[in-house]
């Protein structure tokens, strides 16, 4: 059976005394939420200071993007160890917003995938289609070739500890939601695709979150479908009360 996990993406948001004030109020709302995996991912600079707030409480802490390099000459990066090493325990890898605006390939992604699991990081990798592609009949085979080039020479072992993150790119921002049918058609072929190349015993246990416009009240009726477990939440998760409410719709 796979927990759900629910991850708050806060992207390039809030500043320093809002984000400490977000990660208070959600330790405390959050304190007797047992169910369901929490995590909350906020921007680089303000992860150490949420996550000495959220020490010791069931929140998880989590970085947005972190570079496949060891330490080094890297102006402007940062190491995956450097995220272990102020309390990260996830790092968000290949969102639609790194792949499209920031020009991030799969095997980007890849490098960063491989960097992260030796880092002891649980990556979260993003994939999803564009609306046109969606339009074009090729949500499958974007959503396959993300998938493939992500985690390609990732052992069964390292695959079981990764996280899939479904966010079809016309669903992130808009308020336009795909439907249940639609998130599952793609979750199911996501599984589908990780039993294939690594087996059903892996397939079972890794957890395939939907994100793309997710809220208190859609959140359910996504995740009571069989193979969405968990959200990436972006807007809603920038509010205590939004946040919560996805949490509290889903234990
Ligand atoms: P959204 O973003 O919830 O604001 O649509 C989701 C995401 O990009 O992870």
């Amino acid at each position: 059976m796979r927990r759900l996990f629910i991850a708050g993406n806060w992207k390039m948001n809030l500043k320093l005394d809002s984000a400490i004030a977000l990660a208070k109020g959600l330790k405390e709302a959050a304190a007797d939420v047992s169910e369901v995996d929490i995590a909350v991912c906020p921007p680089s600079l303000y992860v150490q200071p949420v996550g000495t707030v959220l020490a010791g409480s069931n929140i998880g802490l989590g970085a947005q993007n972190g570079y496949f390099e060891k330490a080094g000459a890297f102006t402007g990066e940062l190491e995956m160890a450097m995220l272990t090493d102020v309390g990260c325990k996830y790092v968000i890898l290949g969102h639609s917003e790194r792949r499209h605006i920031l020009g991030e390939s799969s095997e980007d992604v890849n490098l960063k995938v491989h960097a992260a699991l030796q880092a002891g990081l649980i990556p979260i990798v993003c994939v999803g289609e564009k609306l046109n592609e969606r339009d074009n009949g090729v949500t499958n085979l974007v959503n396959q070739r993300q998938f493939d080039g992500s985690f390609s020479a990732v052992s069964a072992e390292d695959m079981k500890k990764c996280v899939i993150a479904y966010e079809p790119v016309w669903a992130i921002g808009t308020g336009k939601v795909a439907t249940p049918e639609q998130a599952e058609e793609v979750h199911a072929f996501l599984r589908d695709l990780v039993a294939k190349r690594y087996g059903q015993d892996v397939a079972d246990v890794v957890r395939i979150q939907y994100g793309g416009s997710v809220k208190a009240d859609n959140a359910k009726e996504l995740l009571s479908k069989p193979d969405i477990d968990g959200a990436l939440v972006g807007g809603a998760s920038l509010k205590v009360d939004a946040f919560m409410g996805i949490i509290n719709a889903v234990r």
